[in-house]
């Protein structure tokens, strides 16, 4: 077939011939239109421009053309090329974009919607508070190590210089398990109370020096809107041999200092009582009241946050070393009440209950850091 616009077999092409010409670019352009995929475009532009398609023959028959018919047919023919050439890449160009836009909603549903509310991560507080705590001690050459939740009597008491009759012991305070220790018959194993069994731990398990920060969860028998039977404390342990209080009140005014992020937080040590310190203290930090919420800094009132002193000789002697040679420094504190005056946080039992809302309110975003003791990348 040819677009009967060359001279086959000589015949001359009259003004008809154009007519049918045009008329064949109007038919080609309807069959581009209705094409409704890429494929079927790829037919019809086949059977244009192909070897044996339409244009290519009529092409081919104006080797038979007298020299004049071939400037006008030719013209011609290049003519209807160009527009169907055009017409072919334009409607290529729709057939993609609606295929892509096809794929597109396969692939993501409908793009033009608004996207879908995403719930945003965050740290809980507490985490945080672990955190820059890690932080600190860790960039003061403390180790980190952890002791178990179940313990002996021993670790939780006795070595710790606590008599028989402390009343810490009481059941009333004190979680004791079913279970027994397997080194003492009839003695009843129990959850951990503090953290300063790792303070034992440590001193049986390595000699001096050393200096140890331990973070974990504790139980007592207690709850109220301050107390919950499982909280959290931090324990930190240093035995050298010139270690003194004023180290440690070096090292803990520091700490609170960075903590709450505060140069002029007032801080009070005050002589106090631990049967595994002496001397021991407590640590204050000063405040005051605005429409009853707590506003730290000043020193209009004071608030314990921790309890500290230099380690008891007996305790030293119960982890078999000799306190004739070694001193040091031991300081406990619980996290809850850290991140409670940190955040402005009344209550302490919306902490465990995962209430999202609350988690949204007083979580931190997470940060991407390298890990505490890992090397830079
Ligand atoms: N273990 C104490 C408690 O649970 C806190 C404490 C006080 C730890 C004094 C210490 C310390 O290491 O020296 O309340």
């Amino acid at each position: 077939m040819s677009l009967g616009l060359g001279c086959p077999g000589g015949v001359r092409i009259s003004k008809e011939g154009q007519i049918v010409a045009s008329q064949l670019v109007t038919d080609l352009t309807k069959s581009i239109e209705a094409c409704d995929t890429i494929e079927a475009l790829e037919g019809v532009r086949v059977s244009i421009f192909g070897k044996k398609g339409i244009l290519t023959e009529s092409m081919k028959g104006l080797a038979q053309c007298s020299p004049d018919e071939k400037k006008v047919r030719g013209k011609e023919l290049n003519d209807s090329k160009e527009i169907l050439e055009a017409l072919l890449l334009e409607r290529r160009a729709v057939l993609s974009l609606s295929k892509i836009q096809e794929e597109v909603a396969k692939a993501w549903g409908d793009i033009t919607l608004d996207s879908q509310e995403v719930w945003e991560g965050k740290l809980h507080p507490l985490t945080r508070t672990q955190e820059r705590i890690l932080e600190f001690f860790g960039s003061r050459g403390f180790h980190f190590a952890q002791g178990p939740q179940i313990e002996t009597q021993d670790n939780n008491f006795t070595f710790l210089n606590m008599p028989d009759h402390h009343p810490a012991r009481q059941s009333q305070d004190t979680f004791y398990l079913k279970a027994i220790n397997p080194d003492k018959s009839n003695e009843p194993l129990l959850l951990r109370t503090h953290t300063s069994t790792v303070q034992i731990r440590q001193m049986q398990h390595q000699k001096p020096p050393f200096r140890l920060l331990s973070l974990g969860s504790v139980f007592r028998s207690d709850y109220d809107a301050t107390h919950t039977p499982m909280f959290h404390q931090l324990e930190g342990l240093v035995i050298e041999k010139h270690i003194d209080m004023g180290h440690l009140k070096g090292i803990l005014t520091d700490f609170l200092t960075y903590f709450f992020d505060d140069k002029n937080l007032k801080i009070r040590f005050r002589p106090s009582y631990f049967p595994f310190t002496e001397p021991g203290a407590e640590v204050d930090i000063g405040y005051s009241l605005h429409e009853g919420k707590v506003r730290l800094g000043g020193d209009e009132k004071w608030l314990e946050v921790l309890g500290c002193g230099m380690v008891h000789p007996n305790v030293l002697k119960n982890c078999a070393i000799n306190p004739e040679n070694n001193q040091g420094f031991a300081f406990g504190m619980g996290l809850e009440r850290l991140t409670m005056l940190k955040g402005g946080m009344s209550d302490l039992r919306p902490f465990f209950e995962g209430d999202l809302r609350w988690l949204s309110h007083y979580g931190y975003m997470a940060m991407f850091k390298p890990l505490l003791g890992q090397g830079d990348i």
